[in-house]
């Protein structure tokens, strides 16, 4: 890519930028929190769990010392927990190393636990102006067409050498424009499904991709592993008002969240029955709930569910099983989107 070019993105960007909360005062604790969520997330999913997580979590120190159940229950709903978890290890380490300053350059943010050098580029450039490049999946598609690229973007190879080429064309005291500029081009004009919308973009009469007629081929992306499937029964243990919840071990898939009573394979109602009588919970009356799907990024969980409305007397902690209000788990415990099919019937909802 052309110095020119970077320039001109970068001016365009000052003309174009929609207006977003982390765009407001960006400083490194506000542009982290958000560049960490907008990993896996769209912008408009992003917003009231940005606003939310700023407001309980204003400063470094707050993320370091909050408990993990309310640090969980901010993220519920937005997935890959450990980004999270990550994150709160970070800001216990700024508080030792750095006595709860941000640190100022880009060596030391990005050996900060969790921190990549997509989030370690985009602090310094968009809160410090260092610069260094930024270079998530949305600036590997729009480099890769304008520079009519078909080296595979799921390499790392490829996206250091980006990283790399970019450096040398960041327009002087503009590394945050250019590199959000990038990322804007991806998110409102240069788009992966569908027909990008060349005429808004001000990179048209350099876009090698446009001149070739490849922009349905580029990027160019390896296929990952297929992700495992796995079928599940959820149960929904009702007594009274009140449901059983269990917390997930702390460490692999959704570590620390809670969830509903769930077993490997796909239950019938007499096996439902035949194992709540075994954990010592009287069925009463089994429902079925009917089927759910939830895919995680290496794994899928194929869904059944019932609600067992169980005997009061007969309640048992011995499975790590707590009986609890539908308002107080909503308010007080984490529970992962993956189950939110039985937790909208259940009555919790977001
Ligand atoms: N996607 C990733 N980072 C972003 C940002 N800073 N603004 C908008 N979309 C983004």
């Amino acid at each position: 890519m052309k110095k020119i070019l970077a320039e001109i993105i970068a001016e365009w960007y000052r003309g174009h930028k929609r207006d977003l909360p982390w765009r407001r005062n960006p400083d490194a604790y506000r542009v982290w929190v958000s560049e960490i969520m907008l990993q896996q997330t769209r912008v408009e999913a992003v917003k009231p769990y940005y606003e939310r997580f700023l407001r309980e979590l204003p400063t470094v120190r707050d993320l370091a010392q909050a408990q993990e159940d309310k640090l969980l229950k901010l993220w519920e709903g937005l997935g890959y927990y450990n980004r999270v978890r990550n994150m709160q290890q970070a800001a216990q380490q700024i508080m030792i190393d750095y006595q709860g300053k941000f640190p100022d350059t880009y060596e030391e943010i990005r050996s900060l636990k969790g921190i990549g050098s997509y989030t370690a580029g985009a602090i310094s450039a968009f809160a410090y102006g260092i610069p260094k490049a930024a270079v998530d999946g949305n600036v590997l598609r729009v480099v890769s067409r304008i520079t009519g690229s078909r080296k595979d973007v799921m390499k790392q190879s490829v996206r250091r050498e980006m990283e790399e080429e970019l450096e040398k064309i960041i327009p002087e005291n503009a590394a945050s424009d250019f590199n959000q500029g990038l990322i804007e081009l991806g998110a409102i004009v240069c788009l992966p499904n569908g027909e990008p919308r060349c005429k808004e973009c001000p990179a048209a009469p350099f876009c090698e991709a446009r001149k070739q007629g490849t922009i349905a081929e580029i990027p160019v992306k390896s296929k990952g592993k297929a992700r495992k499937i796995e079928d599940r029964t959820v149960l929904v243990f009702k007594d009274g008002k009140k449901l059983a919840i269990r917390k997930r071990p702390g460490k692999g898939l959704l570590a620390g969240l809670y969830e509903f009573p769930n077993e490997k394979g796909h239950l019938t109602l007499d096996e439902v029955s035949a194992y709540s009588k075994k954990i010592g919970l009287m069925p009463v009356r089994i429902k079925e709930l009917g089927q759910a799907k939830h895919i995680f990024s290496h794994i899928e969980w194929h869904m059944t569910g019932y609600e067992v409305i169980v005997d009061e007397l007969e309640q048992t902690n011995e499975r790590g099983f707590l009986f609890i209000l539908p308002e107080e788990i909503e308010q007080e415990y984490p529970i992962p989107s993956a189950f939110e099919y039985y937790t909208r019937y259940a009555g919790i909802g977001r």
